[in-house]
């Protein structure tokens, strides 16, 4: 059984017209096995509370802390985070030429358990992953999403996510871009990994479809830089007959919130 909690958390970004505060007082626990829907409007945060937890060095942290089982991972590496058992599925999963899939998922196996996986049991744990992901087993000697569609760079987002078990990930957006057959694949891929590790997952989506297929706990609406409304399941229905007007800043819209 394991804990995230995020205390109060700031965070900026550098931007041309110089430090712009994003996360605004961000406060969140997840428990292990559970399954937290953050849903918002376009350019509130949801990313960048994702970048900031995973250690992104383009975010800076202003203040406030993201304790896993206690210890505040936003003070460690990006790889540290990783070794604690922290994931991140990135909205735009990067292209990472010269590498191939079979030595990233490898090396970034060994470095989070800290020792080479056994040859034998990891191409076949690779195979099989593969297999109920639906991945043609070519894409193990391509290079990592370079040149894959949409939909592939999230089939071997959840890939990830199944070969080396972390304890939470984040998913940001994995249901994006998917027609209706690879959405309940990769919703298939992240069910397994929790029913295998126990997993504790932030999902970050626009749609109630994905909802359908990875059950929530809780649904968080996350607005200029905060959650600003925690509820049941029934939440995500709310939000989709009605839209966001509500939790917006008073003055705007949604229409107007990227203006
Ligand atoms: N490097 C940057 N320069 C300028 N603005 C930035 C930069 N990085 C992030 N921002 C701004 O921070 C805000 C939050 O962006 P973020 O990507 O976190 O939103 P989001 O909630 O994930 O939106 P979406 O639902 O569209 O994915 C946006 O207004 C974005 O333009
Ligand atoms: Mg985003």
């Amino acid at each position: 059984m394991a804990t995230l909690e995020i205390k109060d958390l700031y965070a900026s970004v550098e931007t041309k017209e110089g430090r712009k505060q994003i996360l605004k007082g961000v406060n969140l626990t997840v428990h292990s096995g559970e399954t937290h829907a953050i849903m918002g409007p376009n350019g509130s945060g949801k990313s960048t509370l994702a970048y900031t937890l995973a250690g992104h060095p383009k975010y800076e942290v202003d203040s406030g802390q993201a304790l896993l089982d206690g210890v505040d991972i936003l003070k460690q590496k990006p790889n540290e985070r990783a070794k604690e058992g922290l994931f991140l599925a990135m909205q735009y999963p990067v292209e990472v030429p010269g590498v191939s899939m079979t030595n990233f998922l490898r090396t970034a196996k060994t470095e989070i358990d800290g020792k080479a996986p056994a040859i034998r049991t990891w191409t076949r744990d690779l195979s099989e992953a593969m297999k109920k992901l639906r991945m043609d087993s070519k894409f193990a000697s391509r290079s990592v999403n370079e040149g894959f569609s949409g939909g592939e760079k999230k089939r071997a987002e959840v890939l990830q996510l199944e070969l080396l078990r972390p304890k939470f990930a984040i998913l940001d957006e994995t249901d994006s871009g998917l027609d209706v057959d690879a959405l309940r694949i990769v919703s298939e891929g992240v069910n397994r990994a929790k029913d295998n590790t126990g997993l504790g997952i932030l999902m970050i989506t626009h749609y109630t479809r994905i909802l359908k297929y990875i059950k929530p706990d809780i649904v968080h609406v996350f607005s200029n830089g905060r959650f600003v409304k925690t509820g049941g399941p029934e939440l995500a229905d709310e939000l989709e007959d009605k839209g966001y007007d509500q939790y917006l800043p008073e003055g705007s819209n949604s229409e107007s919130a990227l203006a």
